[in-house]
């Protein structure tokens, strides 16, 4: 019955993370070196500099967690590293060192998929959240709707069909000359503003009551900034701002409820990078405190990319025995 140490590593996108996590629900250490300020001038992240920047900081990072865990490698469990999805380039810098330390160190090689580590983030937060619940992800490149039916067991409810809800985030900041990354930004800038200045459409998808749709939203907003640019009107960011969020929000927390009622469910998490923003955590909370359903979400620093969430999945892959191979290769598109 001895305790499981995870050393987990994450670089996917822009972050290069690595984390010590016991027993899948206790954070040892948690290390973040954000490349967002290398990035910003780009106005987006540039993959072929993400993986440098990625080479540049991970032997540091992973040296920091573990230092700051109080653990050698030896003390070490097994290590867990996300493969998937995310650049190719990315993924393939944390993959490597992964499997360069489990190999050296006679340690077992989990594979993580980033989705799955978003969920997870929720069982750091929330000691005693269980599945089964219904989980919405909304990150930069996913939006999902799930029932996690068990650790590591989803059932996929619904998906957006077209740009993903922290994009459309970014692609609306940049259109309003708020900058990168958008989605804190615009969060920040729409609590000034009246959500209800605008009304813009709420995305759906005919005969798929779960499906998300932000390009029309994102369409309506630029047409809306053209107009006022062509007549000379003025345009009010904060209004602009909260009541695109507004849209956003509604169609986000009206799905995930009508999920959990309708398939029964007591329990809604949400996780991703979208998850940290103040709208949809309060919008969240109060659908489900009306619904009588329990409303978890991760404190902001485990709702963007980390290592600790990946930890967290890692812990449930090594219990339920899915040891990777030496073979593990970074996996772009990994479905869920
Ligand atoms: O999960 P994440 O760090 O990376 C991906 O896996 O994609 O999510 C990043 C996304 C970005 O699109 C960012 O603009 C958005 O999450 N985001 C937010 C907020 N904080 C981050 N969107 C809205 N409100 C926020 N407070
Ligand atoms: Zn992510």
């Amino acid at each position: 019955n001895e305790d499981v140490l995870i050393l987990a590593i994450e670089s996917s996108c822009d972050e290069t993370a690595a984390a010590v996590v016991k027993n899948g629900r206790t954070v040892l250490s948690n290390v973040i070196s954000s490349q967002i300020s290398t990035h910003t001038i780009y106005g987006g992240v540039v993959p072929e500099i993400a993986s440098r920047e990625h080479i540049k900081a991970v032997n540091y990072v992973i040296r920091r967690a573990l230092a700051e865990a109080g653990v050698g490698l030896p003390e070490i469990t097994a290590v867990g590293v996300t493969y998937g999805p995310g650049l190719v380039g990315a993924l393939l810098v944390g993959v490597a060192e992964a499997k360069a330390l489990a190999y050296a160190a006679k340690k077992p090689l989990i594979g993580v998929h980033h989705i799955e580590g978003h969920v997870s983030a929720n069982f750091i937060e929330h000691p005693d959240l269980e599945p089964p619940f219904v989980c919405l992800i909304v990150s930069g490149g996913h939006t999902h709707l799930v029932i996690v039916k068990d650790y590591g067991k989803f059932e996929i409810l619904g998906r957006t069909r077209d740009d993903a809800a922290g994009e459309a985030f970014d692609k609306v900041a940049r259109a309003v000359g708020l900058g990168y990354p958008g989605g804190p930004k615009v969060d920040r800038t729409a609590r000034e503003g009246n959500p209800h200045a605008i009304e813009f459409p709420r995305g759906k998808v005919d005969g798929s009551p779960y499906d998300f749709s932000f390009s029309g939203l994102k369409s309506a907003v630029l047409n809306h900034i053209n107009h006022a640019k062509m007549t000379g009107e003025e345009i009010h960011v904060p209004d602009l701002v909260a009541s695109f969020q507004n849209s956003v929000v509604d169609s986000l927390v009206s799905r995930t409820v009508m999920a959990a009622k309708e398939y029964g469910y007591g329990q809604v998490a949400i996780a991703g990078g979208v998850a940290s923003n103040t709208a949809l955590r309060a919008a969240m909370e109060q659908a489900c405190n009306k619904a009588g359903i329990r409303c978890c979400y991760p404190s902001p620093v485990l709702c963007t990319d980390n290592a600790a969430m990946i930890g967290a999945a890692a812990y449930y892959e090594y219990c339920n025995g899915n040891i990777a191979g030496w073979d593990l290769n970074a996996v772009p598109n990994l479905k869920l």
